[in-house]
């Protein structure tokens, strides 16, 4: 039996295959390299590794997500493939649309023909928008009211799946999933083999790392009069490794036929000014910022309550405090100045 990472070639993806890799399981990485990094995967083995193997698509095309699934039986369907910026969201909403919701649709419609008894599909916190007064720390029972083009298309996707599961149960099929509802996700891999590197480049931590290596001039700060303790965005952070945990524990510990949301944060939140200065103290390094206009579709707070993953999953935070996040991803960065392209 073999997992199938969608979005394998990503910076969450990668993470995962490493850990499933490590943890004996086959992987069958489907990617179609708009965004994700080649180089990660050979640095995971990719052709040299027996466990691991890459189909290059598109999912959206069934064709070629039907080939992801006619290999070896696959027992589990991690989805991480999606486009992943809110502000490219706002301009670019079908092409969202079509990788987000339909590219889902097709990999459902493969464990529907394929018999996949498992999915955990990446959700996000977005989904949640703006939660109501006394809805902060958030409750996966908080309403879901997402304020962008992305984070609608992350909700439609938890639908989709819970309609397709319903469906399939129903029918005698057993169909479990989880929705992991992240926060905002960093840092690397402790062994410094793999970490983020995206281009553009959008998340907070990797922009600071490379103002303070002298990659990028300034930070721009978006939007300082925010209904937040210091006007800056509030959010919470979860390292990359403990986010994975919560995958495998999903993938392990869901009964069959249950559909079950989790977020997955520490749940504690930071404004962005405090992300500054603890990337300040960690770096030692001097990081300018700028005022700028705040960046549509971005909520004020948001931060998580971790009681039900705790309790249903027996999932914790192994990292749980912003500067021991940051250092990880510096020590990548320390170590990959040029992220996984040493030309660029
Ligand atoms: N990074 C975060 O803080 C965060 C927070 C909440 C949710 N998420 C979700 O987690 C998942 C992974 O995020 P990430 O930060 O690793 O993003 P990423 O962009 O690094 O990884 C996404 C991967 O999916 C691939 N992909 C995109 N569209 C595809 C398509 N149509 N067909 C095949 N492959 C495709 C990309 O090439 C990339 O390798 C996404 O679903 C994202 O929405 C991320």
């Amino acid at each position: 039996m073999a997992v199938l990472v969608t979005g394998g070639a990503g910076y969450i993806g990668s993470h995962a295959v490493q850990r499933l890799l490590r943890d004996g399981a086959r992987v069958v990485v489907m990617d179609n390299f708009v965004r994700g990094r080649r180089e990660a995967l050979h640095r995971l083995g990719l052709g040299t590794h027996p466990a691991l193997s890459l189909i290059e698509g598109d999912i959206a095309d069934a064709a070629a997500v039907h080939r992801a699934f006619t290999g070896e039986p696959i027992d589990t369907v991690m989805h991480f493939a999606a486009l992943a910026y809110v502000g490219e969201s706002v301009h670019e909403p079908l092409r969202y649309y079509r990788a987000n919701v339909e590219g889902l649709a097709r990999i459902l419609e493969a464990c529907e023909a394929h018999n996949v008894p498992r999915l955990v599909f990446s959700s996000s916190c977005s989904t949640y928008g703006n939660p109501p007064e006394g809805m902060i720390p958030v409750p996966e029972d908080c309403p879901q009211s997402p304020v962008s083009p992305y984070g609608r298309t992350k909700l439609i996707g938890e639908w989709l799946i819970r309609d397709a599961a319903a469906r399939w149960t129903a029918q005698g099929r057993p169909f479990s999933a989880a929705f992991l509802r992240y926060f905002n996700v960093c840092g690397s891999d402790r062994t410094g083999l793999i970490g983020e590197d995206h281009e553009p480049e959008t998340h907070l931590i990797p922009i600071l790392l490379q103002v303070a290596q002298g990659r990028r001039t300034h930070i721009d700060l978006l939007g300082e009069d925010y209904p937040t303790p210091d006007g800056t965005c509030v959010r919470d952070y979860v390292h990359v490794e403990d986010l994975i945990e919560a995958h495998v524990l999903a993938m392990r510990r869901l009964a069959p036929g249950v559909v079950r949301a989790f977020n997955v944060g520490i749940g504690r939140g930071y404004s962005v000014r405090e992300v500054i200065e603890a990337a300040r103290r960690v770096t030692g390094r001097d990081i300018p910022v700028r005022s700028a206009p705040r960046r549509e579709g971005d909520a004020a707070m948001l931060f998580n309550n971790p009681a039900r993953i705790t309790s249903e999953l027996g999932w914790k935070a192994s990292v749980s405090t912003i500067e021991d996040m940051i250092d990880t991803a510096w020590k990548w960065s320390l170590a990959n100045p040029r992220g996984y392209s040493p030309g660029r």
